[in-house]
């Protein structure tokens, strides 16, 4: 592989957490601790998935503070008779640049599929939304020995069909199951371990440039005392995380992991 230029990503996931006040309060208290951020604009990108409440009344105050805003997820149809379910131009009507796809919760509790990926992925593309989407194996399936099986299959399902221009604004986020939320991390070399197979995956399914320069970011218990040797690994470029990106303070030091 060439030498990256791929710009770090730091994205935070708030899953079903933070109300609307909660939600303005995190921005007012972050955006003076990410001024330098602003100003190095070759830092990092950051990104905050608040809950769709919380989307469209905290845009202005992400957007001041150079934080793009996502989802963390839409429905594939423009519109319909879906109750509870968000389009992807409703999604950018509010204001996000990026949704989430795929995240393990969504495959678990959910059941989300690598179809659904699939048809979300379009459905986001189509409205100019990026997605970020999230593959990862489950404690079992890495004790069976299956993890490049599983990132094999959700790649392969996820992505389907995708041109290399169309693949081209997707961020896709490793988050191992059984890392997330339970404070017991992968450590840097395991988490190398899948990124470069997912580039591989990548290069054989899209294309060797495409591979070079998607930013593939590690999901699962990332906090402030260990993104930098996570951050040092090749082919790492960026954290999604959740947990730790409620605290602005907490959000603020992530960003500043270098
Ligand atoms: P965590 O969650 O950082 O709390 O482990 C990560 C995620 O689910 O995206």
């Amino acid at each position: 592989m060439t030498v990256s230029t791929r710009k770090p990503v730091i994205a935070g996931n708030w899953k079903m957490y933070k109300t609307i006040a909660e939600a303005e309060a995190f921005f007012a208290e972050l955006a003076p601790l990410v001024r330098d951020v602003v100003r190095d604009g070759e830092h990092c990108e950051m990104v905050i998935a608040p809950p769709f409440t919380a989307l469209s009344r905290v845009v202005q105050a992400a957007r001041a503070a150079n934080v793009a805003i996502s989802a963390q997820d839409l429905h594939w149809e423009a519109q319909g008779a879906f109750t509870g379910e968000v389009s992807a131009a409703m999604l950018v009507e509010a204001g996000c640049t990026f949704t989430l796809i795929g995240h393990s919760e969504r495959r678990q509790f959910f059941g989300e599929t690598e179809e659904t990926v699939n048809k979300k992925c379009r459905a986001a593309l189509a409205a100019g939304l990026r997605p970020i989407v999230c593959v990862g194996e489950t404690l079992a399936e890495r004790e069976a020995g299956e993890t490049e099986a599983v990132l094999t299959k959700q790649l392969a399902g996820g992505l389907a069909g995708l041109t290399e221009p169309q693949f081209s604004p997707i961020i896709v986020a490793y988050e191992p199951v059984w890392a997330i939320g339970t404070g017991r991390t992968a450590t840097p070399e395991m988490a190398q371990a899948a990124h470069a197979f997912i580039r591989q995956r990548v290069a054989a399914q899209v294309s060797v440039s495409a591979a070079d320069s998607v930013r593939i970011l590690y999901g699962g218990s990332v906090k402030p005392d260990n993104i930098r040797g996570l951050m040092a690994q090749p082919d790492i470029d960026g954290g999604l995380v959740g947990g730790a990106s409620l605290e602005a303070k907490s959000f603020a030091a992530l960003v500043h992991y270098k």
